[in-house]
């Protein structure tokens, strides 16, 4: 397990990567990619819909331009700090501080449930998938970007050390043990580095 795969690690880790998260996430996960992984999602107008480990907002802030109903949960205090001074405490956006692997919301409760670049950070991916799969309807999409596996080895270690990097195969893993059967990935990234991030799109069943 990786040194950062343990929750209060990254909560420190975000206490201090808060201050400059959004000057330097564009460099890895930027708003091409964003687009991209929306598009997959497919959301209708009035979607009710979850982001779970929304950082500062980048992914809320384009889930907005699809719906107004946007949740937004994280477990950092410094995070959501930053998401407050875009959308407000308690404006257009509803904000939680809580636990991917323990969702604050009743069973069936969104259209669809988002997660950008949270996953690598979660000690148990396949509890916190169950919760996502918990919280959405009959008929909704759970879309979860992540780091993809490195393919030099030496990269390899470097990333095994530090948090969650994962391949297609074994997110079919992951998401099947959460009780996920209908599972499709994509790769995508910025123009250096085109397949760093893995998104899968899993669709549950009316
Ligand atoms: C790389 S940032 C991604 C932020 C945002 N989703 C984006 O697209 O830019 C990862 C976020 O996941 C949050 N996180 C990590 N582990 C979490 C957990 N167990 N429950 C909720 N949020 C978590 C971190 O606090 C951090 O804000």
């Amino acid at each position: 397990m990786g040194l950062l795969e343990d929750k209060s690690r990254a909560r420190l880790f975000y206490k201090y990567l808060s201050t400059v998260y959004d000057r330097i996430n564009p460099f890895i996960w930027n708003e091409e990619m964003r687009a991209e992984a929306l598009e997959l999602l497919d959301l209708d107008a009035g979607d009710r819909v979850l982001d779970v480990g929304c950082g500062t907002g980048f992914g809320t802030e384009g889930l907005l331009q699809y719906t107004d109903d946007v949740h937004g949960l994280d477990q950092s205090a410094h995070q959501m700090a930053k998401a407050f001074e875009k959308f407000g405490r308690t404006g257009r956006v509803n904000f939680y501080r809580s636990d991917a692997e323990r969702l604050p919301f009743a069973e069936n409760s969104f259209d669809a449930v988002w997660s950008s670049g949270s996953i690598e950070y979660w000690p148990n991916p396949v509890d916190a998938l169950t919760e996502l799969r918990r919280v959405v309807k009959p008929g909704g999409s759970v879309l979860v970007v992540g780091p993809n596996y490195p393919s030099s080895s030496v990269f390899q270690r470097i990333a095994d050390a530090i948090m969650l990097f994962y391949d297609a195969e074994e997110a079919d893993r992951m998401f099947s043990e959460a009780g996920f059967e209908d599972v499709n990935h994509v790769t995508m990234g910025p123009s250096y580095n085109p397949e760093i991030a893995i998104t899968s799109l899993a669709r549950v069943p009316e």
